[in-house]
């Protein structure tokens, strides 16, 4: 049967300032997750639920990311003359995908950011994926998005409950419980301070979205930070339809944040067959220093 959600947007036009220096000249989606790109993780996760149509927005200084994906025939002919047959498999996996990119231009907030998706996009639901919001690929969470949209037919949102410490950091709904773990959304603000807060439960980088939003962020104004939030334009889009939570439950790395970057980090290194026997074992020594 014909799958409803087909497409993905990735955003990735941001500055990136809060890794700079790191990232004045190469993009943020860009640095690596023991051996693979920010974004490929995500990327990876839109195959596995059979969304094979990406759009990616991109801007100054993410040239890095079509290089990524496309083939390398210097890089090839190299590897095949050394034999690394393996390899060349490897870096070739996502170049037969279908990516589009689209230039944001002015960097005016994530709203902007899906805007100009539109004409990829069209009159389809479509998933957006925050890359640097990493899910560990052994979690079902988009695919239980795109499962849960085949009955709703409506906007789903992924929603996390997080401490109020750090509830400013996103936008946050306030909601009725349907049933187990997906909720009608009254109202959403972004990054709202905690006493502000309508809930503790936070957005977090997986959305499944419907066309009508392009109406909205068409006219949307810059609200929260000075940019145009896609929080406001799905704020505004319950005036004329439900929207939906879905509480996820399982693991989730903030990779765009530095401390949540080196936990991914550190997960995914203990996870590489080929390296977490040895880095366990440093692990534990570390761990031993500063205890002494
Ligand atoms: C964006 C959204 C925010 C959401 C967050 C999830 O914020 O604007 O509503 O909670 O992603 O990661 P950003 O992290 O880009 O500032």
């Amino acid at each position: 049967m014909k799958q409803d959600i087909r497409k993905a947007i990735f955003p990735a036009a941001g500055l990136g300032t809060r890794f700079l220096p790191a990232t004045k000249a190469s993009p943020k989606e860009m640095m690596p997750i023991v051996d693979k790109p920010m974004i490929q993780y995500g990327i990876e996760e839109a195959l596995a639920c059979h969304i094979n149509e990406i759009v990616i927005i991109t801007g100054k200084h993410k040239r890095s990311i079509e290089d990524h994906f496309d083939y390398s025939v210097e890089l090839e002919t190299n590897l095949k003359k050394s034999g690394k047959k393996k390899l060349i498999e490897e870096i070739n996996k996502l170049n037969r995908i279908n990516i589009a990119y689209i230039r944001q231009g002015y960097a005016l907030g994530l709203g902007h950011a899906i805007f100009r998706a539109k004409p990829f996009v069209r009159d389809e639901p479509f998933a957006v994926i925050l890359s640097d919001d990493i899910i560990p690929p052994e979690e079902t969470l988009l695919k239980d998005m795109v499962r849960l949209y085949k009955d709703l037919k409506c906007p789903i949102l992924a929603l996390e409950k997080v401490p109020m410490s750090e509830i400013h950091r996103y936008g946050v709904i306030d909601g009725v419980k349907e049933h187990d773990g997906v909720f009608r959304i009254n109202n959403l603000i972004e990054k709202p301070d905690a006493e502000n807060a309508p809930s503790d439960m936070a957005i977090i980088g997986r959305y499944i979205l419907t066309p009508d939003i392009f109406d909205i962020l068409e006219t949307s104004k810059p609200g929260r930070g000075g940019e145009i939030q896609l929080t406001d334009a799905i704020r505004k889009l319950l005036k004329t339809r439900q929207v939906y939570g879905f509480l996820y439950k399982g693991k989730r790395y903030d990779a765009g944040d530095k401390f949540g970057y080196l936990k991914a980090t550190v997960d995914f290194a203990l996870r590489n067959p080929e390296l977490s026997k040895a880095f366990k074992a440093y692990l534990l020594e570390v761990t031993r220093r500063f205890r002494a």
